[in-house]
């Protein structure tokens, strides 16, 4: 059986970031919508009996950028082992072991949860498999593997509460249009959170503008709402990225926000031809930059991690 399942990234429009908590995570209230870029899995069972305890994953192999483990620390593996556990609690009997490969589309370490995406579309593979879980079940699972796990499984245009696992529906008329420029050297989340709490940065934590500017879906409406309470805290890790800030800006982008924990700059451009115009016009700056042209959030009934296809032998 060969299993293909795809999970989008994220932009966070609204990353409104509390204080710590006991736990080490920090009260979030984020506002989560994907952006076309995608991560494919595929999971392929092999002709060998997995052992009843540990891994089934045999191996795991990756196509796109260097930097992403192919151990059992990666995200997807851990996706795997940690439903086919929630299979094993209530199921006898053997399974086969099984191959995992990662189509990366998503940046590795750029703030856009692609190692996230991962792990959501492991979930909906392995859920085609030995499944049917549940929704329940498989966002309990996602939430134990990583904070933005959950929103991947769902996409969309969502809220995020605690630690960023909590999630409702927001209203949004627009489609967004997004440059995203992508360092080539990633910026550890922990590390950001951490170099947030060191500057006692304030808290954004009202998403009512934000709320009113996606139901009225104006661009010219968002770009005065988008808020990151994580930019000052990347901007002093990696100072660098202002320049990259004020060369989007000179392209044409209407905003220069930094993604997520970074160090991915996400510039809001007035429309698709004005995404394409500001990429094209820094990639011809041959400052070596990596930049996509995306929109967001991805519409339809694929708008969360999905099977793309099944094969069976
Ligand atoms: O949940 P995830 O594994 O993606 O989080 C990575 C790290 O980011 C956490 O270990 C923590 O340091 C930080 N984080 C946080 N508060 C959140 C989410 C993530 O401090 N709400």
């Amino acid at each position: 059986m060969k299993i293909t399942a795809k999970a989008w990234g994220k932009i966070n429009l609204h990353l409104g970031v509390g204080p710590a908590r006991e736990d080490g995570y920090h009260e979030l209230v984020t506002v989560f919508q994907t952006i076309n870029l995608a991560e494919t899995i595929t999971l392929t069972t092999l002709d060998e009996d997995a052992p009843e305890q540990g891994s089934v994953v045999k191996q795991l192999s990756v196509t796109g950028p260097r930097g992403v483990p192919t151990d059992p620390s990666n995200l997807a593996w851990r996706a795997v082992d940690a439903l086919v556990a929630r299979w094993r609690a209530t199921n006898d009997g053997p399974l086969p072991m099984v191959e995992l490969h990662i189509q990366k589309g998503i940046p590795v370490a750029g703030g856009m949860a692609g190692g996230s995406a991962d792990a959501a579309a492991a979930l909906r593979a392995v859920d085609a498999w030995i499944g049917p879980f549940g929704e329940d079940t498989l966002l309990e699972v996602a939430a134990e593997l990583g904070s933005d796990v959950p929103f991947c499984l769902l996409g969309g245009t969502m809220l995020g509460t605690g630690r960023g696992e909590q999630l409702v529906d927001m209203l949004n008329r627009g489609t967004y249009h997004w440059s995203l420029v992508v360092s080539p050297k990633g910026l550890s989340t922990p590390e950001v959170f951490r170099k947030f709490d060191e500057m006692s940065l304030p808290s954004s934590m009202d998403v009512t503008a934000m709320s009113q500017a996606l139901v009225d879906g104006s661009v010219w409406q968002l770009v005065d709402v988008l808020e990151n309470d994580l930019a000052a805290a990347a901007l002093s890790l990696r100072p660098d990225l202002r320049k990259t800030q004020l060369a989007g800006i000179r392209a044409g982008a209407l905003t220069a926000m930094v993604s997520g924990s970074g160090p991915t700059i996400a510039l809001l451009c007035r429309d698709e031809q004005g995404a394409r115009d500001v990429t094209d016009a820094l990639l011809d700056e041959g400052l070596g930059l990596s930049v996509h042209a995306a929109i967001s959030p991805v519409p339809g009934k694929n708008r969360g991690a999905h099977i793309v296809s099944i094969e069976s032998e």
